[in-house]
């Protein structure tokens, strides 16, 4: 028996497996399109795995992970990134707004694939579609998937075309060609790139990411609410983000979820999820639903952004679909929403390269920016422990490593 199955969100059906999910299209047959994964393993063994010191990858978390056959594997030494603490930060808040809190930094830029936060779900798809026989995929991505996917699916040998919207950096077109990749730049911006996969998709039939709620990139990134139990010995009391489509938040609730049978103390941690002013649309729909009192239907109601003009372009997703299923999970964690400005990012970036040698990437500026604004609007308080989610490097980026040269 395997050790995995999926279930609907809506009606229940079990789906026993990747094979049957992908053969279905990736929808159950009441036309849901989204399923979680539950194990059979024992979840006190993740007490003996959390003790582990020096693991190679996150599949340390294989009990917990939807795939049989370690053979399978396609891994390029990702997940189990340091955490480590930045105390300039805790300085900053202590000397500015007499907050002593603990400061952690969770290095996603160190992930051994691309260096960025969607290697674990790019490594955990190539085994996947390995083990299910996959052969051919496509995604419209802003970047970050773009690359990861297109390095482990080459590893993996499956033939995977990427769609980006017109305001991509070179450098991850590059990235992508140099993997032996199939690359479409869209001359619309990133609701259009969908589009266009979704076409490419229906007139091929190649199988298509399912978005942010895909079980595959769920189940990847909750492994690092493991992590923090394995690093810091704890869940931290306030988590900080840059948001784009969502997939980071629904992980770490599905994760905290998932163990909550074993470790009763663990709760959800407030999450900070951040936007950069040039394309804020949860930023607003929550503003919104804050000054309506969360009246209710709140969760649906959020403006659409058409063509973002931002140089994030990581963060570049104008339409929010997945507010309606994100914001409710913030409001349950006690988190917020915030807004920093893009003007400022390369400024906060430099800090972080002054104090710890550290370039960057854009999308991660924004997140550091959010300590600062969560400070300011008194959303952190004594006594915490604080994880700022910096998910990639300056590599990302040329341009805005030049940036932060000159800042
Ligand atoms: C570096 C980085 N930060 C943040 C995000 C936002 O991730 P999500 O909104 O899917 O949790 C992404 C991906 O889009 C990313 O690549
Ligand atoms: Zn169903």
């Amino acid at each position: 028996m395997s050790k995995y199955r999926l279930r609907c969100t809506q009606c229940g059906e079990v789906i026993p497996d990747f094979a049957a999910w992908f053969s279905q299209d990736q929808s159950c047959k009441c036309g849901c399109k989204r399923a979680v994964a539950e194990y059979s393993s024992d979840y006190n063994k993740l007490k003996e795995l959390i003790e582990v010191k020096n693991p190679d990858n996150f599949y340390l978390y294989s009990d917990f992970l939807p795939f049989e056959d370690f053979n399978n594997v396609v891994s390029f030494g990702e997940g189990v990134i340091p955490i480590e603490n930045w105390t300039y930060l805790e300085d900053f808040a202590r000397e500015n707004y007499g907050i002593d809190c603990k400061v952690m930094v969770y290095r996603n830029d160190l992930n051994g694939g691309t260096g960025t936060f969607k290697d674990v779900a790019a490594s955990l798809a190539a085994t996947v579609f390995r083990e299910n026989g996959v052969k051919e995929f496509c995604v419209a991505s802003t970047g970050n998937t773009a690359t990861a996917y297109s390095r482990y699916l080459a590893l993996a040998g499956i033939d995977f075309t990427v769609f980006v919207p017109k305001c991509v950096n070179q450098d991850t077109v590059e990235a992508i060609l140099s993997h032996g990749q199939n690359v479409m730049v869209c001359d619309g911006d990133y609701s259009y790139a969908k589009k266009r996969a979704a076409a490419f998709h229906e007139d091929n039939g190649v199988m298509i990411s399912a978005g942010n709620i895909d079980p595959i990139r769920v189940e990847a990134k909750k492994t690092m609410v493991f992590e923090f139990l394995r690093q810091l010995g704890r869940v931290p009391d306030v988590y900080i983000q840059a948001v784009s489509g969502g997939t980071g938040p629904i992980a770490l609730e599905k994760g905290v979820g998932e163990i909550s049978g074993v470790f009763p103390d663990v709760k959800l941690p407030r999450m900070i999820l951040v936007q950069q002013d040039t394309c804020d649309p949860m930023v607003q729909g929550w503003e919104n639903a804050v000054n309506t009192d969360f009246m209710e239907g709140w969760e649906n109601k959020y403006p659409v952004i058409d063509n973002p003009q931002t140089i994030v372009s990581i963060l570049s997703t104008g339409n929010p679909g997945m507010f309606p299923v994100v914001a409710p999970i913030v409001r349950k964690s006690g988190g917020t929403f915030l807004r920093v400005e893009e003007s400022g990012l390369a400024t906060v970036a430099r800090t972080a390269k002054e104090h710890r040698g550290v370039y960057l990437g854009p999308a991660s500026a924004v997140c550091l920016s959010g300590f600062y604004k969560a400070l300011e609007a008194g959303e952190i308080h004594n006594g915490e422990t604080v994880l700022v989610n910096t998910g990639e490097g300056a590599g990302r980026s040329s341009a805005f490593r030049e940036m932060i040269d000159k800042a």
